[in-house]
């Protein structure tokens, strides 16, 4: 079997590189473009790390392929083939990063044979990094991680987010989950802006579930790995195996919480990644 380690320790060489460029960018005032919704927003930033992480890539690695999320966005045909593939957010958390709210994170996942090897995910202000890589465990700053093992949903802390769809199906479908979660009862709901982020809370035992539906496989597919080499479970919401390219997911410390949260929320439809090569290019210029 392949060792990948190589790859895994350049991609958290040129991870630290690049945030740089986001802490330098942090407390700057930024144009702002959004894309398919008034809450999905991108910056020069974003464009400008996605770049520097893919020529670094390319420079090392010339035959791997690419999914960016900057990438996609201005048109670039989403496909995850068996070639290694790296699958990069440049910030998670573009609103976040806007408005300055300290979680904001790159996250980069590296598939093989559509299988995940590893995942990165730095939050860059907090100076976390996440990583794991294929049987051999998922780490934070180099200390092994390990999810709350916890069975019982109604001790359990959920964090979600509402995202960036803003259609009232949508709306009313994230708002009312919350409220069914709520009422199970579970002891919190939290949303910290970053899926990534969001999800890793799940691999240190901290949060005891994570859902979404609607984000994309760049905002997931670095955390799934880190969730379940943490001794965690990713499904999808429906209770299927995960599918990184469906657009929904639920990670947990057990099983049985992940099972109980698919029967308790609803999901809305949403196009697959891979079915979307024509993505809308950004449209219109605000100033935050
Ligand atoms: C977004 C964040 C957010 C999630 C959205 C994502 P981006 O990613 O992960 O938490 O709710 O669905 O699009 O756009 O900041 O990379």
């Amino acid at each position: 079997m392949a060792d990948w380690t190589d790859c895994l320790n350049f991609g958290i060489s040129i991870t630290k590189q690049a945030s740089e460029v986001v802490l330098s960018a942090f407390q700057q005032h930024k144009e702002v473009k959004l894309k398919s919704s008034p809450a999905d927003l991108v910056t020069e930033t974003d464009q400008r790390v996605e770049r520097i992480l893919i020529s670094a890539i390319r420079n090392q690695y010339p035959q791997h392929r690419f999914i960016g999320e900057e990438s996609v966005a201005a048109g670039e045909h989403l496909e995850l083939t068996d070639s290694p593939t790296w699958i990069i957010d440049p910030i998670d958390g573009t609103v976040n990063f806007v408005h300055r709210f300290p979680f904001v994170a790159i996250s980069i996942a590296f598939t093989v044979n559509k299988q995940t090897q590893f995942g990165i995910v730095y939050s860059c202000v907090e100076d976390k990094l996440f990583y794991a890589q294929r049987g051999r465990g998922a780490f934070l700053n180099g200390e092994p991680l390990f999810a709350s093992g916890q069975q019982d949903i109604s001790r359990c802390v959920v964090v979600t987010e509402i995202g960036s769809e803003r259609d009232d199906v949508a709306l009313s479908t994230m708002t009312s989950n919350i409220c069914r979660l709520l009422k199970l009862p579970v002891h919190g709901v939290r949303a910290l802006g970053t899926a990534a982020v969001d999800m890793c809370q799940v691999a240190t035992g901290g949060a005891d579930a994570y859902y979404h539906i609607g984000m994309h496989c760049w905002d997931i597919a670095a955390s799934a790995i880190i969730v379940q080499e943490a001794g965690g479970v990713v499904m999808d919401t429906d209770g299927s195996e995960f599918d990184m390219m469906s657009r929904r997911v639920i990670a947990a410390s057990s099983a049985s919480v992940a099972d109980c949260i698919a029967q308790v929320i609803q999901a809305f439809p949403c196009r697959r990644d891979d079915e979307d090569p024509c993505r809308c290019a950004a449209t219109g210029v605000n100033r935050l």
